[in-house]
């Protein structure tokens, strides 16, 4: 029998039909929460991302601002524009639009947010807090990965997941998130990555396979257990349809995947609307801390 579907859609619109209703609870106490993103550069899969963020922000009563800035941006002016928005009280939410152009140093970026609007939880002090298990803003695709096994009733207790790819953004994220002592978590965890030396001996134990290595269909039928729980963060674009828009392939070979896995995410329509909707999450969350609002 094929594998049921993990439609991350279904469960993102579920998950923002939530925060809609906190949206409009905050707005009768005057508070609306504000998000900006930034983007440098004019790469089109990072246009389309924060696009879409914009749009969904909106859709929720949340307040959002979208800042595009040349390719040729200095280091110094988006740290300016950062530094204006730490400074701005009506914006809860900074998210820097990656990867940024190789002349800007990410690192330095990422540090100059303040860690009390960084709801893309990439700061240092949010990922060290991430690793200790305190409370923070947790990174959205991983996050957004957590809620997904969780509403999709997979026990993660006790399972063995292997992680393909070992990116600051997902990969190591969520391997962390999945051995905190915590619902969730409690798992077992393997991170494999580009020097893994037998790729397919580590995949083909897991109950749980969490692929995020941006190199299209790379995980085939015969690397899976029969049975798993196949988690595809990959977005690769592989051409353009006649109509001209993308035609969009995970990492994870579906076609053959789908008929040995228990459970499969689909691209698109999986692990994607769920990134946005923790990002939605955060801002919530940033501007009820803002006001002293808990819970
Ligand atoms: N580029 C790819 N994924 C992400 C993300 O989650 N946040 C940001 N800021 N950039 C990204």
């Amino acid at each position: 029998m094929p594998a049921a579907l993990i439609r991350g859609k279904d469960i993102a619109v579920t998950i923002q039909e939530e925060l809609a209703a906190e949206v409009r609870h905050l707005q009768t106490m005057g508070i609306v929460p504000g998000l900006v993103t930034i983007l440098v550069g004019d790469d089109p899969a990072s246009q389309s991302y924060v696009r879409a963020k914009n749009k969904t922000a909106h859709a929720l009563g949340i307040h959002s601002e979208q800042r595009s800035r040349p390719a040729a941006t200095t280091e110094e002016e988006l740290l300016a524009l950062i530094a204006e928005y730490n400074s701005n009280s009506a914006i809860h939410g900074i998210l820097v639009q990656l990867p940024l152009p190789r002349h800007i140093d990410e690192s330095k970026v990422l540090a100059a947010i303040d860690p009390a609007k960084d709801v893309d939880g990439f700061h240092p002090v949010n990922v060290g807090k991430m690793l200790l298990g305190e409370p923070c803003f947790l990174p959205c695709t991983p996050h957004g990965i957590i809620e997904l096994l969780q509403r999709s009733g997979v026990e993660t207790s006790g399972a063995e997941v292997v992680v393909v790819g070992r990116s600051n953004i997902v990969g190591k994220p969520v391997a962390n998130l999945l051995i905190q002592k915590r619902a969730g978590g409690n798992a077992t965890v393997t991170l494999c990555h580009t020097r893994t030396r037998d790729m397919a001996f580590h995949t083909k134990r897991a109950d749980i396979l969490i692929v995020a290595a941006g190199v299209p269909q790379m995980i085939k039928a015969d690397m899976v257990k029969e049975g798993a729980v196949v988690i595809d963060v990959g977005v690769n674009r592989i051409g353009e349809s006649e109509s001209g828009k993308a035609i969009l392939v995970g990492d994870v070979d579906f076609a053959g995947v789908v008929e040995k896995a228990k459970a499969i995410t689909p691209v698109p329509g999986g692990v994607g609307p769920m990134t946005i909707t923790m990002l939605m999450h955060n801002t919530v969350q940033s501007a009820k801390t803002a006001h002293n609002i808990m819970a």
